[in-house]
């Protein structure tokens, strides 16, 4: 009784003590909207009134070109369409009277949604797929149209389509503003990297990951597959890498795995880029291929430590294999672009070995550490074009010398950012930021906000250097997160990058994000992502 009478006192003291405004008025910190898409469209256009669907009679209807993909997105959203409708009419019940017409007047009724695809679907989504869409819902007719010179753009809009819903306060209707949006993205690789390496996540997290991304129109899957801590990839080739390198038999990814991912991304409209990262972060590979990384050796005793560092470019057996392996890697995933890493590669294990400091004494290396580096990634970039892949590097590779092929792919993750994006711009090459969105940097709930702050385009630059900006990601490195954890972790965080990356809006409200946010997060939550409370105190109705 004490202990309670104690603790009511230092409740209400504190309430008293701490000035914030939230903890005294009743209410969500921030009022969600309803019916606002996320991402930002590219133009909207509201016009007069609003038009309720009914969940009983509503249909997606195919009227231009179609294929597997579409008819498989019909049926997503049509059951989409059917949940909102459910959480609708629940909602009703156990809050009546919650609702407050935000719409000036009834239109009419939206019997139908009419897809209108122009040209025959494309098999696998690529780098310039063509996403744009115009979407139109008015008081005409009976028909909302859906219209797009791609398959990949029906897959945008329909998705933009189910973001208009909300409830009608009247059982399971929904109601959507009359609108007409055009809508195309800024950037065209919108991105989420996600580490398997350092924790095995499960087929259906990332199945799950995908479906999230399609909420927030990404578009590459880049798959971290392997790293110094575990090889789960299932090699058909060389089985031992993952027979010996993974943290346990079961957790591997086998062909089937991955072609179930490739396929599931493709309805999706988001490529699968591996990575596997090179000539660092490959200490799992030596768990099978010891013989492949550098033996470090103990100064004062000059003799091997026991250890194991980087790959070695010394080693004869290096170029074959390697060779090998991503020729099985092209021929497993059909996306053209490949990350071959290139990060953070130590050089005091190199330096200490001296069968690779002979080698440099040799090739007149001068004891520098990057050429070595240089000459390996080389190599690489040299074995990668012969299987007609097209590169993507890390940084380093970049700022080391390497002598790249024009097309290859800068990314960016550390440093001064804007400097960064100049200076790789400059050379001509095109470029990937993703120094802005490290989803393993936490700061606070509500820490959305310093993602969506980055502006991928806002660099000194010409619009020449600004057109060689591809897009960017979100990184999920996996040190911390595993099955438990990575999907609140990743969202809604990583919607702040995707609207950053799709929206052409360079200077968006930071106040309205947040309310389509609150909303976003809810909309995520209802279709089964763990998105967690983007911004403090609040509510959604699931
Ligand atoms: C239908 O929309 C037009 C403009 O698009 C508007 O002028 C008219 O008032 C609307 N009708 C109703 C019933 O909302
Ligand atoms: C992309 O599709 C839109 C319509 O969906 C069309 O207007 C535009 O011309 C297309 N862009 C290209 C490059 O084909
Ligand atoms: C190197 O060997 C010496 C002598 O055995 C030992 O004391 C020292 O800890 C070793 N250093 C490293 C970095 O292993
Ligand atoms: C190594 O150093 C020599 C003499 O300083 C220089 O001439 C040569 O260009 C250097 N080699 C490389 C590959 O940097
Ligand atoms: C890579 O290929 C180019 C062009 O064929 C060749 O000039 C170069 O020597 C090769 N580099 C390495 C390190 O093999
Ligand atoms: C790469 O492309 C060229 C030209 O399109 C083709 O001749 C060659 O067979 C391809 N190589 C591989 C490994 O796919």
């Amino acid at each position: 009784m004490m202990f309670w009478t104690l603790l009511g006192i230092l409740c209400v003291s504190t309430s008293v003590v701490i000035s914030n405004p939230y903890r005294v008025n009743p209410g969500p910190l921030v009022t969600a909207t309803r019916g606002e898409p996320w991402p930002q469209p590219y133009q909207t256009t509201k016009h007069d009134g609003f038009l309720i669907l009914r969940p009983s009679v509503f249909q997606i209807l195919i009227t231009g070109e179609t294929c597997d993909i579409l008819e498989d997105a019909v049926q997503r959203y049509t059951a989409i369409v059917t949940l909102e409708a459910s959480v609708a009419s629940r909602e009703l019940r156990s809050a009546p009277r919650a609702h407050a017409r935000q719409y000036s007047s009834f239109a009419g009724n939206l019997a139908s949604l009419n897809v209108r695809l122009i040209n025959p679907c494309e098999d696998m989504p690529h780098l310039n797929m063509n996403e744009s869409y115009v979407l139109d819902v008015r008081n005409t007719t009976e028909a909302g149209s859906l219209m797009a010179k791609s398959i990949w753009g029906i897959l945008r809009g329909l998705e933009t389509f189910t973001h208009l819903l909300s409830r009608s306060g009247d059982g399971p209707n929904l109601a959507l503003k009359c609108q007409t949006i055009i809508d195309k993205p800024l950037l065209q690789h919108r991105g989420l990297l996600l580490d398997t390496s350092r924790h095995y996540l499960p087929i259906s997290d990332i199945l799950r990951t995908l479906d999230a991304m399609s909420y927030n129109k990404m578009n590459v899957f880049h798959w971290h597959i392997t790293d110094d801590q575990s090889f789960p990839y299932q090699s058909t080739r060389f089985p031992e890498l993952s027979a010996k390198g993974a943290f346990h038999p079961t957790l591997t990814y086998t062909r089937e795995n991955v072609q179930k991912i490739i396929e599931y991304a493709r309805y999706r409209g988001i490529r699968v880029i591996p990575e596997f990262d090179t000539p660092g972060h490959t200490r799992s590979w030596g768990e099978s291929h010891p013989d492949l990384l550098t033996p470090c050796y103990n100064d004062s005793t000059g003799a091997p430590d026991g250890t194991l560092g980087p790959l070695d470019p010394t080693e004869s057996k290096l170029y074959p294999f390697i060779r090998e392996l991503f020729a099985e890697i092209g021929v497993t995933f059909p996306e053209r672009y490949i990350h071959l890493g290139g990060d953070e590669v130590p050089f005091d294990c190199w330096a200490s070995n001296p069968r690779i400091r002979q080698y440099m004494h040799e090739h007149h290396m001068n004891d520098s550490y990057e050429q070595l580096e240089a000459e390996y990634i080389q190599n690489l970039l040299n074995i990668t074009r012969d299987l007609n892949m097209t590169s993507i590097v890390w940084q380093e590779v970049f700022d080391n010398g390497v002598h790249l092929s024009p097309e290859t792919v800068v990314h960016v993750w550390t440093g001064n950012q804007k400097s960064k994006l100049a200076a790789v711009t400059k050379a001509g090459f095109h470029v990937l930021l993703s120094a802005c969105w490290y989803l393993d940097h936490l700061q606070n709930g509500g820490d959305w906000r310093k993602f969506y702050a980055c502006d991928p385009l806002a660099f000194p630059s010409t619009v020449q250097q600004r057109e060689l900006v591809l897009g960017g990601e979100a990184c999920m490195w996996g040190e911390v997160v595993d099955s438990t954890n990575v999907h609140p972790r990743i969202w809604p965080r990583a919607s702040a990058a995707a609207e950053r990356l799709w929206s052409h809006e360079r200077n968006p409200s930071v106040i309205y994000a947040a309310q389509r946010l609150e909303e976003h997060a809810c909309r995520m939550n209802r279709r089964g992502i763990p998105a967690q409370p983007p911004n403090g105190p609040g509510f959604c109705i699931q």
